[in-house]
């Protein structure tokens, strides 16, 4: 069984598919490390969610973070989602990819006065401010520009996600959001404020959750402060929940997305606020099983200690082991009938942290390709160039179509904006 995965399988010849597209085929066709994407596993993601939401006031707003390829947003733009945006360059991508600015919604705790410039002028649908001091700097802008800029407090609601302390972001130790003791005064600036104009409320409790009650927990903190805020003459309209959903990478059990869903509208109900437009942000559970990421086996070097089979994509292509010691399944795209033995599966980067997978079993010959599943999410988004290593390329299968959605980077283009001194 391939864990978490509706569109990847072997079949009885002993070849990985995604699509049905041999994707050992894909990796000798367009070299690796490779990144593989199904279209249909995220037009199914995002579908799961606008059913549950369908009758309600709804918006769902792909957290681009996730996985920011413009082919990936077009599709999700192509599904009627918005963006959940973090930066002046992820609003560049949206826009790029036909994305629609009335959509989105601009997260962030550190926005720069350009950001926001930017965002005014591109007619977001809603900044979500984390502390006073951006509510104060966005409301300047906003009236130099002779806009108002339409906010949601982000409230921290000091929830405990159940998730890996770097992703946890809902807990009163963590930079982000507004104290939930401290929002209502937050909300009273805000109302004060000649730039600003008040039509939500949302949090974010962190990622990789695999349980239903967190969101619960939050959605009633947060749903305190809506009629406490309410109360106080101030108008909210939508609810935004955040995103955070977590997937299967190896046996973890989250609740579907239409579950998850189905809870929160009837918590929302039950407490009298069915009227109001939900907003979602998921990233990782509309992408992450979505793809894959081929490698080829370069070396074998079998040891006494420890057995290393050293592949040709590293911590560069994927953070995930490296920062988070993430689980992230590995597969031959071919079985072999040989017996298979323990490995450590690993890259070609000079640092020990540089691992993909520990303690594998395969059956693995050099030159023979893996893929790492699960890696459609925060895999490309997060790459970078060390040790001078151009990043992958990208390849989105549709159907019977297949697209090269990214070229590979070329070393030239590494050093492309660099300047040699003039002695
Ligand atoms: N909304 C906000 C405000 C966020 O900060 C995030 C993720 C999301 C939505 C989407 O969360 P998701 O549905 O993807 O869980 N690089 C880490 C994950 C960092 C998530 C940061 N914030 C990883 O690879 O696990």
């Amino acid at each position: 069984m391939l864990p978490g995965a509706p569109h990847l399988a072997r079949t009885a010849d002993g070849r990985l598919r995604l699509e049905g597209h041999v994707l050992a085929d894909l990796g000798r066709r367009f070299g690796t490390p490779l990144f593989v994407y199904s279209r249909a596993a995220m037009r199914d993601a995002v579908a799961a969610y606008q059913r549950a939401l369908q009758g309600r006031p709804h918006l769902v707003c792909y957290a681009m973070k996730a996985n920011s390829s413009l082919a990936v947003l077009q599709t999700f733009a192509q599904a009627g989602c918005g963006f959940d945006i973090v930066s002046g360059g992820e609003l560049e991508r949206v826009l790029a990819a036909g994305g629609d600015a009335a959509k989105v919604v601009f997260s962030g705790v550190g926005k720069t006065r350009a950001e926001m410039r930017q965002a005014l002028q591109a007619g977001v649908r809603c900044f979500n401010v984390e502390s006073t001091s951006e509510l104060d700097t966005l409301s300047q802008e906003a009236v130099a520009l002779g806009r108002v800029a339409p906010v949601s407090l982000r409230v921290n609601p000091d929830v405990d996600a159940g998730t890996h302390p770097y992703i946890s972001t809902g807990l009163k130790g963590n930079k982000f959001g507004i104290a939930h003791d401290e929002a209502l005064a937050a909300y009273r600036h805000a109302a004060s404020l000649p730039g600003l104009r008040v039509v939500g409320i949302d949090c974010h409790i962190g990622s990789q959750i695999t349980q239903v009650a967190p969101y619960l927990d939050a959605l009633d903190r947060v749903l305190d402060l809506v009629e406490a805020v309410e109360a106080a003459g101030i108008a909210i309209h939508h609810v935004d929940v955040g995103g955070g959903l977590g997937i299967t990478y190896t046996d973890e059990t989250p609740p579907r997305a239409d579950e998850m869903v189905a809870a929160l509208l009837a918590r929302l109900d039950a407490r009298g606020h069915g009227h109001r437009e939900v907003l979602l942000e998921p990233g990782r559970s509309l992408v992450g099983n979505a793809g894959v990421l081929l490698m080829e086996v370069l070396v074998l070097k079998p040891g006494s200690a420890k057995s290393f089979c050293i592949v040709d994509a590293a911590m560069n292509d994927v953070m995930r082991p490296a920062m988070y010691e993430a689980w992230m399944g590995i597969e031959p795209c071919l079985l072999r009938a040989e017996t298979a033995r323990t490995w450590d599966v690993v890259g070609p980067i000079c640092e020990s942290g540089d691992w993909l997978g520990r303690d594998r079993t395969l059956a693995v010959q050099p030159g023979d390709l893996l893929a790492m599943l699960s890696a459609g999410a925060y895999g490309m988004a997060m790459s970078s160039n060390y040790n001078t290593r151009p990043r992958a390329a990208e390849v989105l299968v549709d159907g019977d179509q297949v697209h090269l959605i990214r070229e590979r980077e070329q070393v030239a283009d590494l050093f492309a904006h660099e300047r040699l001194v003039r002695d």
